[in-house]
């Protein structure tokens, strides 16, 4: 599979995740609440168990890249039974999180499970871990194939989806743009209007348009540069009680459209994880993942 293939994938996937979180159990039983309120029902959970929900938790583990193509097609993953491979893909989720490997539904993994984050999937094509190979301290990841813009580029034009809210400009350019420049060979400008000349093409979607409603963003590998924020979410610019900073999400989404994976290093900004009122600065971990990208010329 090309990770073309595997994009548009996940992306269907993201839309049918989308769906069984607005429609399914969990919305029928929790009203307003978080779409992944059901994963609070599977505490302590563990293999062997058949628990209503525990279909759902496949499904957000297969978006996510934790139970892979095969167990799709056997099925395990349209029941509510908690099998081998569940506990499998558990455990390298407890793993790319920093959390003891226990392969059961703990406190701590539900926690964290429950949380909004980047719609972008942690393990592509089964092959990247988020935990790099080399060392202790420096985790980040590229996609498969080191997908990149090409370094002759120079400057990478952005611009808006037709409708999107226009208070959004500055704070991205200062806050999601500006701090890759002299990080990654570029400088970015922004187009008004056209977008057939932006590379990196930014939209706020919500879940009536697809868009997963515990999602913070989305965003495609280079060089597709499509950016999608969540237009149901409480944004603010800054560190505000209830809402997410928009540029500290923007800043992790522009990393995935310059060509950065997740990183399991919490203090990174490639953490797929943001919590609200939090704002987030570049790592080391997120700047030596850039130059590595684009050193290789
Ligand atoms: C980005 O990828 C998506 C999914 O494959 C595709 O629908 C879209 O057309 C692509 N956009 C560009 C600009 O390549
Ligand atoms: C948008 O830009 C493209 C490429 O420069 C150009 O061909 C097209 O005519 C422009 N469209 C509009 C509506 O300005
Ligand atoms: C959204 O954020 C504002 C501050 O920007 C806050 O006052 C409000 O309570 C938040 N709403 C929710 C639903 O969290």
């Amino acid at each position: 599979m090309t990770s073309n293939t595997f994009y548009a994938l996940a992306f269907a996937c993201f839309l049918t995740l989308s769906f069984l979180s607005h429609t399914g159990w969990a919305h029928r039983n929790m009203r307003k609440e978080s779409p992944y309120e059901f994963m609070k029902l599977l505490k302590g959970c563990k293999q062997g168990d058949n628990v209503e929900g525990i279909q759902q938790l496949k499904k957000f583990l297969h978006h996510f890249g934790y139970l892979n193509q095969k167990h799709l097609n056997n099925r395990d993953i349209d029941d509510d039974y908690f099998d081998e491979s569940l506990e499998s893909a558990l455990k390298t989720y407890q793993l790319n999180f920093n959390l003891k490997p226990t392969g059961v539904l703990d406190t701590e993994t539900v926690s964290l499970l429950m949380i909004p984050r980047c719609g972008v999937p942690d393990i592509v094509d089964g092959k990247t871990r988020m935990k790099s190979a080399g060392s202790y301290n420096i985790k980040y990841a590229h996609f498969p194939g080191s997908p990149r813009w090409p370094v002759t580029k120079k400057v990478l034009n952005w611009g808006l989806q037709h409708g999107s809210r226009r208070d959004v400009i500055e704070p991205l350019a200062k806050y999601s743009f500006q701090p890759w420049v002299g990080i990654a060979p570029f400088t970015f400008n922004f187009v008004d209007g056209n977008l057939s000349i932006a590379d990196i093409k930014i939209g706020f979607l919500d879940k009536s348009q697809g868009m997963a409603g515990n999602t913070l963003g989305f965003t495609y590998p280079p060089t597709n540069g499509t950016v999608f924020f969540n237009a149901d979410m409480n944004w603010s610019f800054g560190a505000t009680p209830g809402a997410y900073d928009l540029g500290t999400v923007g800043l992790h989404e522009f990393g995935h459209a310059l060509g950065l994976a997740h990183s399991s290093v919490e203090a990174a900004v490639m953490w797929p994880y943001t919590g609200m009122a939090q704002t987030k600065h570049l790592h080391d971990d997120d700047i030596k993942g850039m130059k590595a990208l684009y050193a290789a010329s």
